[in-house]
Formats: C-alpha cells, sequence, structure tokens
C-alpha cells in the first residue's frame, strides 16, 4: 500500500496522503527522466500506479484536487505524457502544502492542456485570503450530473461572500460516514434522497483509519428514515457540521418529523441559491465571535479616558519617555483595547447581558453544556467557584488525593469534610494514576453504612490526569448514581478541553457524557434494564455492599438526576491568552439549586477589572474549536504518534529512553478490551478501547521513560532540555518526562526534539567512553537508582480523629478548614525532624501535619492539614530526591500540631452539620 508500502506506520490519514503526494512527485520525476531515458530506474511506472491507487479513496473523500484530478492523472499516465503528468502532480502537492487552492478556481481543470495552465497561471487569481471549506453532498448521482451540480453551486458565488466552499460528492451512506471522519475540510453536509447503504468504491485500504459502522436493514427503511439515520450518525461524529437535507416530497410536512439535526430542509426544485446562502450563513453563525468583535470595534472609536485605566488608549506609554518599548513590543492594539466593565461601552464579566453573554452562550453549545461561563484566573479559579456554588459547610466530598491544589484549598475554604480517593499507583515511575471506580463505590457505600449518604454532595476528579489516564466519565456516573441519585459531579477537565473535537475522546468528556446520560435514562429499554436488576438483587438501597460491588450498576431512572461541572484550562489545550478557563454546567437542578449560590461563588473569586483580552481570545479560541478544531487535534495526535514512532525506532534513542504505552501506565485489570496499544493496532482499535475500557490514555501525552540515562527527571529537564536546548516541558518524575503535544505542535517541533534527543544520547555516548572505572561505577549506580523499585507511593493515611465528625460511625471524611485554620496560632504549632516524627511514630504516637506538603514533583500533597504522619509517607519522603518539597523547611522540619493543639481541637469539635439540601 502506500508510500512505503506499510500503512501501519501511520496513525492518521492526513499523513498518509500529504506524504504520498510527495512520494508521487518524487516518482514522477523519475519517471520523467526514465521516459526520456536519461536514467534507468526500477519500475517507476508500477510505483506510480500503485501511488495512484493509494490516492484514489482518499481523494473521493475531498473536494481538491478530488477524484477528477485522478483521473486526469491516470489518462495523462497511460497516453505516456510524462512530462504534463509530473507537472500536474507537482502543481497539487505544492496547492495541498500551501493551501493555495483555497481560491476554489484550480479546480476547473477542463482538458488536460487547460488543467496543466490553470494550475500554473490560474486566470482568475483565486482568493485565498477568505477561509475555505468543503460541502459534502451524499447522493448516488452520475459523472455528469455532479459536474453540473458543481457548476452550479459555483456560478451562486459572489465577490462579497465571507467564505469560499467546493463541493464534494458522495453516493452511500458509508462513503459519507468515512468523509466525516477523515476529511477535517468539511463544514456543511447536504443529504439528498437517493443515496446507498455501501460505497460502490473498494475503501478497505482507508479500514485502520475509520469505519463507517451503519445499520444493516438500512435500505428497508423509507427515505426519511434513512435519511434521520444518516444524521444521527454525522451528529455523532462530526456534531458542528451543518446537514442540511433537500428532498422532493412534502417540506411542509418533513419539517415538523425530522431529526433536530438538520439545519434546514429544501425543496429539491426550488434551486440552489437558498442552500448556497444557508450554508454560508451556517458557517458565519459559528464564525462569529460577539464578544473579540465587540472589543475590536469599541477600540477603534475615539474616547476620551476619566476612569482609573491609564493605559487606555496607551496613553501612559506613547506619551512617556522612559517605557515607549512597551508598544514596540506588544503593538498598539493591545492598549488601544484595554477597558473596563465600569467605563461603560462594552459588557460586564460579572452581569454580562450583550456581546459577553452571547459569547459565553456560543461556547455553551460549541462545547456541548447547558451554561458556560469564561473565567479570567485559570481553571485555579474556575475550580473554586464550582467548589463554593455546590459546597455548604458539612458536606462530604470525594475527591482524588492527586488533585490539583485549587481542589484543596477550594474544599477547605467551604468546610467542606472531605473523603481522600486513593488513586491506583504506578510505583515504577513514582506516579499516580487515576481513581479506580471500585474505590469510589467502596468509600460511597461505607458512607452509606454510616448513614451518611444523604451528606454527600459532590464527587471530584480529575479527567485526564496531567500524565493522560482519562476516565469512562459516563459509567462512573451512572454507577455511583445508582447509589447516590442526586450527587454532584465536578471533572476537573484542565488538560482535557480539546477532547471535544475528536469523535473518540468526546464520548469521554464530562458534558458529552452527561447529556448521554440524561438521554439514556429517558429511553423505555433504560427502565426496563434497571427493572431486571431491581428482579435480580432488589433495589440497590436494599442490597448488600458485596453484592453491588461486583456489578455494573444501573441508576434508578424514576429519581436520577443528571447534575454535572467541568472546568477547562482553554489556555493549556486550545487557543486562548494564559489563564483563560471556561465552566461547563449540565445540571437539571441549576437553575432551581445552584444558579444563586454560582453566582456568589462566581462574584467572590472573580476580579471586579477581568482582563478583556482573555475574554476575548477565549471567544475567539471557541470559534477555532468550533471550525478546525477536528484537524487540529487529529494532526496532534498525528505529531504525538511520530513522535513515539521517532524515540522507539530510532537505535541510539531507544538503548536510553522508551514510550510508555497504555500497558505500561494502565494496569490490565482495567483494560478489558486487552489492546495494549489502541491507537498504533488502528482507528477501530481505539475505538474499542475507548467505549470499552476502565481506563485509557490519551496518546498525545509522550511520556519518555528515562530510567538508563542516569538521570533524574528534574535534571534531564532543567540541565539538558531547558538550559541547553531552550525546550520546555512542565512534568517530570523520578525516571520519566512527559511531552505534551497540543494542536500547536508542529511538525517541525516534533523533528526538533528528536534532534535534541539525539544530541543529548550522543553525548551520553561520548561521555561514556570518556569514563574511568571510577565514574562508570558512579554512572550505573545512577541508573540502577533511577531502574530499581522505589519506595512505594504512599496512601492516604487518615485525618486525626480531632478533625474528623467526631460520630461512633466512622468514615474517613475530615475537616479540612479546622485543621488548616489552627495552624493560624503559632503555639498549636511545632517543627519536628524527619527523624523525630519517625522516632515518635514507632512509639504509637499520631504526629498530626498541620499543613499541605506537597513534593514537586510529582506536585500532589502526600500530607493535608489534620493528617497523621504514617511510616509509608516517612519512607517514601525519605526516598525523594527532588528539590522543592513545599510545606517542608529543611532547616527545621515539618510544621506539625502540638499534643495540646490536638486536645483543644478535639474539645472544640463541632457537631456534624445536617444535609440542608436547597430546593
Ligand atoms: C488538573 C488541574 N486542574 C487545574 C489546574 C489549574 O489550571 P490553571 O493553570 O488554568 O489555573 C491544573 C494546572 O496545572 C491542573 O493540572
Amino acid at each position: 500500500m502506500p508510500v512505503d508500502a506499510n500503512t501501519t506506520a501511520y496513525n492518521t490519514l492526513w499523513q498518509v496522503r500529504a506524504d504520498t503526494w510527495s512520494s508521487l512527485e518524487e516518482t514522477a520525476s523519475q519517471l520523467v527522466l526514465a521516459g526520456t531515458g536519461q536514467r534507468a530506474f526500477e519500475q517507476p511506472f508500477e510505483t506510480v500506479t500503485g501511488l495512484l491507487d493509494t490516492l484514489g479513496p482518499i481523494e473521493r473523500l475531498w473536494a481538491f484536487p478530488g477524484t477528477q484530478a485522478i483521473q486526469k492523472l491516470r489518462r495523462l499516465l497511460a497516453a505516456g505524457n510524462y512530462g504534463r503528468f509530473a507537472r500536474l502532480v507537482s502543481e497539487i502537492d505544492r496547492a495541498l502544502a500551501t493551501g493555495s487552492y483555497r481560491g476554489g478556481h484550480i479546480l476547473d481543470m477542463g482538458t488536460e492542456d487547460e488543467a496543466v495552465d490553470r494550475l500554473i497561471n490560474p486566470a482568475d487569481q483565486a482568493r485565498t485570503d477568505r477561509p475555505y471549506f468543503e460541502v459534502l453532498v451524499v447522493e448516488d448521482m452520475t459523472e455528469q450530473q455532479e459536474s453540473s451540480l458543481r457548476e452550479e453551486m459555483r456560478r451562486l458565488r459572489r465577490p462579497d461572500d465571507p467564505f469560499i466552499y467546493e463541493i464534494v460528492v458522495v453516493p452511500s451512506f458509508d462513503d459519507a460516514v468515512m468523509a466525516a471522519r477523515l476529511n477535517f475540510r468539511l463544514q456543511a453536509v447536504v443529504v439528498r434522497r437517493r443515496f446507498t447503504r455501501r460505497s460502490r468504491h473498494d475503501s478497505s485500504s482507508l479500514a485502520q483509519f475509520a469505519y463507517s459502522g451503519g445499520s444493516a436493514d438500512l435500505m428497508e427503511r423509507s427515505p426519511d428514515e434513512r435519511a434521520q439515520v444518516l444524521a444521527r450518525s454525522l451528529a455523532r461524529i462530526r456534531p458542528e457540521l451543518d446537514l442540511y437535507l433537500m428532498t422532493q416530497i412534502s417540506v411542509e410536512n418533513l419539517a415538523g418529523r425530522l431529526s433536530h439535526h438538520y439545519r434546514r430542509i429544501f425543496h429539491i426544485r426550488e434551486g440552489s441559491l437558498e442552500l448556497h446562502l444557508s450554508i454560508l450563513d451556517g458557517v458565519l453563525a459559528r464564525y462569529r465571535a460577539p464578544f473579540f468583535s465587540a472589543l475590536r470595534d469599541y477600540s477603534h472609536r475615539p474616547t476620551g479616558a476619566f476612569h482609573a485605566l491609564p493605559v487606555s488608549h496607551g496613553n501612559s506609554i506613547v506619551q512617556s519617555n522612559w517605557i515607549r518599548d512597551m508598544v514596540d513590543f506588544y503593538g498598539l492594539d493591545i492598549f488601544l483595547a484595554e477597558t473596563s466593565a465600569t467605563s461603560g461601552g462594552l459588557d460586564s464579566l460579572l452581569e454580562p447581558t450583550g456581546p459577553l453573554r452571547e459569547a459565553q452562550q456560543l461556547a455553551a453549545k460549541t462545547f456541548g453544556a447547558r451554561q458556560t461561563y469564561f473565567v479570567t484566573n485559570g481553571t485555579s479559579t474556575a475550580n473554586k467557584i464550582v467548589v463554593q456554588a455546590l459546597v455548604q459547610p458539612g458536606d462530604i466530598v470525594l475527591v482524588d488525593r492527586n488533585c490539583h491544589q485549587s481542589h484543596h484549598y477550594g474544599l477547605m475554604l467551604a468546610g467542606a469534610m472531605v473523603t481522600y480517593l486513593d488513586a491506583y499507583p504506578l510505583n515504577h515511575y513514582s506516579m499516580y494514576g487515576a481513581v479506580p471506580l471500585a474505590e469510589i463505590k467502596r468509600q460511597l457505600l461505607a458512607l452509606r453504612r454510616a448513614g451518611k449518604l444523604d451528606r454527600v454532595k459532590t464527587l471530584l476528579l480529575t479527567n485526564c490526569t496531567f500524565d493522560g489516564i482519562v476516565y469512562d466519565v459516563g459509567r462512573v456516573m451512572e454507577e455511583c448514581l445508582a447509589i447516590k441519585p442526586d450527587l454532584v459531579f465536578l471533572w476537573d477537565e484542565a488538560w482535557f478541553a480539546f477532547a471535544r473535537f475528536h469523535p473518540v475522546y468526546r464520548p469521554r468528556t464530562a458534558m458529552r457524557a452527561a447529556r448521554t446520560l440524561a438521554e439514556r435514562l429517558r429511553l423505555p429499554e433504560y427502565s426496563e434494564r434497571h427493572d431486571a436488576q431491581v428482579s435480580e438483587i432488589g433495589t440497590v438501597d436494599a442490597a448488600a455492599d458485596e453484592v453491588l460491588l461486583k456489578r455494573r450498576l444501573t441508576p434508578d431512572p424514576a429519581r436520577t438526576r443528571v447534575r454535572v461541572y467541568a472546568t477547562q484550562s482553554t489556555h493549556k489545550t486550545l487557543t486562548s491568552l494564559r489563564q483563560g478557563s471556561m465552566i461547563h454546567v449540565w445540571d437539571q437542578d441549576f437553575a432551581q439549586m445552584v444558579e444563586e449560590t454560582f453566582h456568589e461563588a462566581y462574584m467572590t473569586h472573580t476580579s471586579t477589572s477581568p482582563n478583556y483580552q482573555i475574554l476575548a481570545s477565549l471567544d475567539l479560541g471557541r470559534r477555532q474549536g468550533d471550525l478546525e478544531g477536528f484537524e487540529l487535534v487529529v494532526k496532534q495526535i498525528e505529531n504525538a504518534m511520530r513522535l513515539r514512532d521517532a524515540v522507539d525506532q530510532h537505535p541510539l534513542l531507544s538503548k536510553y529512553m522508551r514510550c510508555l504505552t497504555t500497558a505500561d501506565l494502565i494496569p490490565a485489570e482495567y483494560r478489558p478490551a486487552g489492546i495494549d496499544q489502541p491507537l498504533r493496532s488502528g482507528l477501530p482499535n481505539m475505538i474499542k478501547a475507548w467505549e470499552t475500557d476502565e481506563f485509557v490514555l490519551d496518546p498525545s501525552r509522550v511520556t519518555i521513560y528515562i530510567g538508563a540515562t542516569g538521570i533524574d527527571g528534574d535534571t534531564f529537564k532543567r540541565s539538558h532540555l531547558m538550559d541547553r536546548y531552550g525546550v520546555q516541558i512542565n512534568k517530570t518524575s523520578r525516571n520519566t518526562v512527559l511531552f505534551m503535544t497540543t494542536i500547536g505542535t508542529t511538525r517541525s517541533s516534533v523533528a526538533y526534539l528528536i534532534e535534541v534527543l539525539v544530541a543529548m544520547a550522543r553525548d551520553l555516548e561520548a561521555q561514556l567512553a570518556d569514563m574511568s572505572p571510577l565514574e562508570r561505577d558512579a554512572h550505573e549506580r545512577a541508573v540502577l537508582r533511577l531502574t530499581a523499585p522505589s519506595a512505594p507511593l504512599p496512601d492516604f493515611s487518615g485525618f486525626h480523629p480531632s478533625f474528623t465528625d467526631g460520630q461512633a460511625a466512622h468514615t474517613p471524611e475530615g475537616d479540612v478548614r479546622r485543621a488548616f485554620y489552627l495552624s493560624y496560632n503559632d503555639s498549636y504549632c511545632e517543627y519536628l525532624t524527619p527523624e523525630e516524627i519517625a522516632r515518635r511514630t514507632e512509639n504509637g504516637e499520631q504526629i498530626v501535619s498541620a499543613t499541605y506538603v506537597t513534593p514537586y514533583p510529582p506536585g500532589y500533597p502526600v500530607l493535608v492539614p489534620g493528617q497523621v504522619f504514617s511510616p509509608q509517607i516517612l519512607t517514601f519522603m525519605r526516598s525523594l530526591d527532588t528539590p522543592e518539597v513545599h510545606g517542608y523547611r529543611p532547616g527545621l522540619g515539618y510544621r506539625v500540631y502540638t499534643g495540646k493543639a490536638l486536645e483543644i481541637a478535639a474539645t472544640t469539635c463541632p457537631p456534624p452539620l445536617p444535609a440542608t439540601p436547597r430546593t
């Protein structure tokens, strides 16, 4: 098959396509030389034919260069017209690489001669400044009909159209689904009534990149139903696509019955102008960035500023003798756009009613939320807002102990009773995985046994983790809701905003999982499933813990509420200025139970002078995600896989480094699909693993194991990557470094990283060659230290009884707020060295931390206020060689509570607050 006869070297079709065109160009020029007898090459003709065979099924799904171009090339080849063949290939390749085809005219190939001429000298200088997209038309039509439709749509273009598009016609359901999965330029689909189920083309070569998965009885259904099924399939894969239906029957009747997925329905005889205008209008609706536009317009208006904002319109800078280089560096526009909500003219973040409100509504639509709120101080603040909005003092919150510090502080401020959940440890790499569902269920059931389930408010988890472990969000919520039907979920998706834009990732995002769950709960089949569970085990409320732990639980649809929140650092994985973050809400009870407290919480944590540039960038980041998120994420994954391949297949690099795989980071018990490297073995396998496994690994995160270099993660990051080569990364462990690819990663940046890693490996080889026996011994000891098992990561040891609720039925939740504030009184605290703590602990004394103790890396608190030191924790801390441990003072030791303080805390222990459900 393609390029190097090895498609498994590719993980996305995008790369196969680009590389095949480049190979074709190279081989075509060899063919020309061979044809003129100047040089002999082995079988260039066969190679060219093979490459065209590879491109055939791919180009059927794209408007440019499209099937016509492939047919033309085949004709030129058959006629022995190698010169023209090579020129046409080279022009297409260049147009694809530079995007020059986006003017739209170069597709008018006409005869062979014209084709070549037009590609080289486009008769009508194409405007490439307008965004370009493609529209999929689904109908089984002849070549003749296809050309006249294309011509008809082109004739409708006007010079002032905001965008330009081309159509790509496919005849069947299968082809349409394949195109939606693979052609990331598509923005709209026009479904016409006559399409078939199966493709008449052989698309088996694309099977590893996409599959259609349509229903077998499609052709037995009515044309309306067929159109519905197709709309549903397309919307599942690409919800952002605008869908249009063209039909011959009574559109008025159909309009009321058809799925909401169709944006509009047209009668086929009414011509194409309305359709054309609607297509442009649909894309324009997503292109609009109301707050960005308002800010830009505002910045160009003359104003006299008598507000406390000296930089407004750059006034304090352009008149300055000393800081004019600020404008030279940043440009004037950023200061022209500096404004304040209280100066009037623009919307206010705290009470949005105009363009800002609209921008947030558009974001809600794009991210599949019911409400979206912009946040200008990162997800650190977004998390505190949501926690404060949901949690009252005394409410029990279950939380991954390894969550971001903002949750720890948020829960402390809220006065929550916190139950820490333990993630599975990856001791060999000194990092944590994620929290198994069984652990969450166990904790919920323990709280039930203690009669405290009504006080449990929220479950808070990180999806995905820093290292890329992704939960089965839907399943976690389903099973927890079976035990506690009104549990509220906060999913920290600081690292996962991009996931919305890829069909395989999307079902594991909080917003999509919430919607899916709410839809499923309404289905009669779901009630039947629940009824079957009741006949098997009785009601969940009455069933024994062991029974509930062993089986997959179905919540009671009559009692369950779907209440889900997600926080996302847009600035981490999509486009936004630093600190741009969003809160997405999918809560059935938001209006009745949360809206007001949410508003208060938002006011508590939001500046009254928010940065409008950040807000405008969030608006644009949403637009980008909507219109090109899919393309960017596909490329991001491809780049990550290239990085993995380059490391693992390089003879020198693979001696010292290894990319960790799904099998390394997720124990087999959490992967029933049993696929060790899901994406590597083809997209269908990735889909299977992502549909079934408890945890999956986000392939865009590449953790490289560097134990064999003898250099620890932190030194590798600071002294090698950063200081010598200017490569920035933000996470390391004892023996790993994490390289994160994003939508901003380019092939060149991947290539540069590989160069750097190879240079480091070469240096290491050279140093090893020159080492004296003593130095070599030291190196081998360093390697052994990094590759031998380290002290196991400690579990959460428990709160001291003084900080629990003092009830007889003991469960592990603790009052972090009390434990935190007690330490404000210095006389209650003392510093103890690790040795002293170890000695006293051995003697049976409980030594209790007065602060958060957070080694960095890994960056998670090993101790929180009120937590008891355990031998495990002390051993782990002793084994750490990280330079930073927040909460530990090397000269003094750990800040702990005195025995007296613990006695006082125990006597002042307030009675637990009853749960007070808001109504
Ligand atoms: C899981 C998680 N949540 C929240 C945050 C905070 O996000 P931000 O940097 O946007 O404040 C981080 C930061 O690294 C994080 O890792």
